[in-house]
């Protein structure tokens, strides 16, 4: 997995990052080709000589003798190593450069390669437990997560400062294997394949304050364009009212309600390799929506909200689907599942469908976890065990890969 691979290993101010240097002889031992990039602060802890030599190549740190030191075009020096690399691992990761990473500064060399790159960034934060479990860093890495970054699980255990707690960064083996998994998961097998995923709830206005919604999170629809974007697809997300980070190069639509993702939908499916609806679309709207707030009356006990239908996208995309174009669905059932979902899936003209469970622990809205069935067009049923959205993600992907 690794033989051949670019490995771009970014090091920033912390002890931790003599640990590093094994890291780079490691990989280079597995046949990558490991270039190193260092912040400032991190050449204070580990010369950037040791990095050189057990790279091979020489280190980046300061931006401005970079820029003097390559032979590449002028004026793209600062970027060249963004596109060099298959995959970024900043180890040890600092809280500062954490939270510059969180927020898109570009001060140094590593914050503005790891802004520009495309590849998988892999991030192993590391600092005192005090440090990473104050909420501000543990917020900034929950945004990075979300975007799609690939962050290595800090150890347990006794820091240089003496205290106790999470952390530290994990042994070497550990390192490779996590890069390991994230490479198997960015394979390029749909580069050059244009996905149309949609994702989220949908609002529908009862006034200009009120709505009707349902507790959709988008992460399942958000978790598939990650996904899909890693493994090289061209990817435009249209989602509903969800409170999450877009992912790292995915093209974003936002929209409120069924009517505006019909639109949305309409505009982008032509194009489309294959679309997934993952949106939780309402079926029903309010029929009149009122022009200033509905007032709560003295003498009125009960409201009555006359709703009409949306228009059915899943429906209409089955019925104009394109020649080769791929068209997959997701279902959540609460009773006779598997049969309405085989139904589901042959009325809507759909190549794959995709079961939701509502019932089981860990699955359905806003859950990190989804327990789902996947049906083909022959009808067959394969229940995956519970695991997690972006697992999930990738099995829906192997499938519809095939099918492309
Ligand atoms: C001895 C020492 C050890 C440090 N260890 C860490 C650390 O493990 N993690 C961390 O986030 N910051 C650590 N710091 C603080 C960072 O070096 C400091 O925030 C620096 O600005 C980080 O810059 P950078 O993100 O550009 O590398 C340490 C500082 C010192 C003096």
């Amino acid at each position: 997995m690794l033989r051949g691979k670019h490995i771009l290993v970014g090091v920033t101010g912390g002890i931790a990052a003599y640990k590093v240097c094994y890291l780079v002889r490691e990989l280079r031992k597995a046949g990558a080709d490991v270039k190193v990039v260092m912040t400032e602060a991190a050449t204070r802890f580990v010369s950037p000589l040791t990095f050189s030599a057990l790279s091979g190549h020489d280190v980046a740190s300061d931006l401005w003798t970079h820029q003097q030191s390559t032979s590449s075009d002028i004026g793209t020096q600062h970027i060249d190593l963004a596109y060099w690399a298959d995959l970024f691992v900043i180890a040890p990761a600092s809280a500062n450069t954490i939270a510059k990473l969180t927020y898109g500064l570009s001060d140094n060399l590593l914050t503005i390669v790891a802004l520009a790159s495309r590849c998988p960034l892999v991030l192993a934060p590391t600092m005192d437990a005090d440090m990473y479990i104050n909420p501000v860093t543990q917020a900034n890495v929950a945004k990075l997560r979300e975007r799609g970054c690939f962050i290595v699980p800090a150890e347990e255990g006794e820091h240089a400062s003496g205290l106790r707690g999470p952390g530290r960064l994990p042994e070497t083996e550990a390192i490779i294997r996590f890069i390991v998994g994230v490479l198997d998961k960015s394979t390029q097998d749909l580069r050059g394949k244009k996905l149309l995923i949609t994702a989220g709830p949908t609002y529908e206005r009862i006034d200009p304050v009120r709505f009707v919604g349902n507790r959709s999170s988008g992460k399942m629809g958000f978790a598939l364009a990650t996904a899909a974007a890693l493994r090289g697809a061209a990817v435009t997300l249209i989602t509903g009212p969800a409170h999450l980070e877009t992912p790292r190069n995915v093209t974003r639509v936002d929209v409120e309600s069924a009517a505006q993702m019909h639109k949305a939908v309409g505009i982008h499916a032509k194009e489309a390799d294959a679309i997934i609806m993952a949106a939780a679309v309402a079926d029903y709207r309010p029929r009149a929506p009122a022009r200033s707030k509905i007032k709560k009356g003295r003498d009125t006990e009960s409201l009555m909200l006359a709703l009409q239908k949306t228009p059915d996208i899943l429906q209409s995309l089955g019925q104009k689907k394109a020649r080769g174009q791929i068209l997959v669905g997701f279902a959540l059932e609460t009773e006779h599942a598997l049969r309405n979902a085989r139904e589901k899936l042959r009325r809507k003209n759909l190549d794959l469908i995709v079961l939701n469970s509502l019932a089981d622990k860990g699955a359905g809205f806003a859950a990190d976890t989804n327990l789902v069935t996947i049906i083909d067009r022959k009808g067959n049923a394969e229940k995956l065990p519970l695991m997690s959205k972006f697992d999930v993600a990738n099995e829906v992907l192997n499938r519809l890969g095939k099918l492309l």
